[in-house]
């Protein structure tokens, strides 16, 4: 039995030599110190020898057993090196990439030129005013001095909702009542405030127009304010916005809810007013829409026009940093791309 026993244990350490791949090692395990391998098997022999032969053998069969198993454990791990050597080789993973970065957030460039907006109109003494998305027709039309049926209307491709005299703002002109009522104390108090927000308008999207755009309305209203006081103040915003030495110019417009209205253009901060692709050869940009407060509108919002007045404007911020950036397609805003993104 003892002769038997040694010559198992060349034949074993023999084999395992020879195995080298790590299938190889799993079927030697099972051959030989598995529960129903031949070492277990010769050890359960024990009970054919003599009292007196069992000690001896007891205790080689063990050392044969312990020897194998730890050539096994030695030999498994020099496989396991080996075949993930090989596989590195054979380009599986190439250690020497360097690993994914992990990406750090950044602000919206829109949300960017909001805050700075709101910094600007804040020195000048504004208070921001959140007025609300979805608002009542009364709230962006009606009380705005937009007559039922009015072509007006039509200006804004307007998103209605199941009920119709609920819609999405199509302006940011729509929180004009809300501030003067909530802030206006009856009419008795002046305001200064800008309400910024997120306006809708159904139009065909193309690179030029999108179906959201951000507006940031301004209102002041006091016992004597005057269009001089208009003018000063947004030209003023527009030096420390966009050029502190930029000329600013007003044209006649018409909106319903002022009167007289302008258009305020800014002389063109890249090419300096003489003329470019941007600003289309004519020298100027334009930047918002204003007026004086119609007095039937300050009446709406419970001032008595005989003794108040007011002005008003709406900028859209994203056209001008579009121009200021070389930005093409609007879309971009809202895509979620982020190698739109990270470039501000
Ligand atoms: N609400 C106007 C628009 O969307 C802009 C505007 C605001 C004009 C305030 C005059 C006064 O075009």
């Amino acid at each position: 039995m003892l002769e038997k026993l040694g010559l198992l244990h060349q034949q074993a350490a023999a084999e395992l030599d020879s195995a080298v791949t790590s299938d190889a090692l799993a079927a030697w395990k099972t051959r030989y110190i598995g529960q129903k391998g031949e070492v277990t098997l010769i050890m359960r022999g024990i009970g054919s020898l003599t009292p007196a032969e069992r000690p001896a053998f007891g205790q080689r069969a063990n050392e044969v057993r312990q020897a194998l198993e730890a050539a096994f454990d030695l030999r498994e791990g020099a496989i396991r090196d080996a075949e993930l050597a090989k596989s590195l080789e054979e380009g599986g993973i190439d250690v020497t990439l360097p690993g994914r970065k992990a990406g750090v957030g950044g602000l919206h460039p829109s949300t960017r030129t909001l805050r700075r907006f709101y910094d600007i109109w804040a020195e000048m003494g504004f208070q921001v005013y959140r007025s609300r998305d979805v608002e009542t027709d009364d709230m962006n039309f009606t009380l705005l001095n937009f007559p039922p049926h009015h072509p007006a209307r039509e200006m804004q491709d307007t998103f209605y909702t199941g009920d119709k005299d609920v819609i999405l703002r199509t302006h940011t002109s729509a929180g004009q009542i809300r501030a003067m009522r909530e802030l206006g104390g009856d009419g008795s108090k002046p305001i200064r405030v800008v309400l910024p927000g997120m306006c809708y308008r159904h139009e065909q999207i193309t690179n030029r127009s999108e179906a959201q755009f951000h507006q940031v309305e301004g209102i002041a209203i006091g016992r004597n304010i005057k269009m001089s006081d208009l003018k000063g103040t947004v030209a003023e915003f527009a030096r420390k916005m966009y050029s502190p030495t930029a000329a600013v110019r007003y044209r006649a417009s018409y909106f319903p809810f002022t009167e007289p209205s302008m258009e305020i253009d800014i002389e063109c901060f890249l090419c300096g007013g003489k003329g470019c692709s941007v600003c289309k050869h004519s020298g100027w940009l334009e930047i918002a829409g204003s007026g004086m407060i119609h007095p039937t509108v300050l009446r709406n919002g419970g001032y008595d026009p005989r003794e108040w007045s007011g002005f008003a404007f709406g900028m859209g911020p994203e056209r001008i940093t579009m121009l200021k950036h070389s930005v093409t397609d609007i879309r971009n805003y809202w895509a979620n791309d982020t190698r739109f993104l990270e470039q501000f």
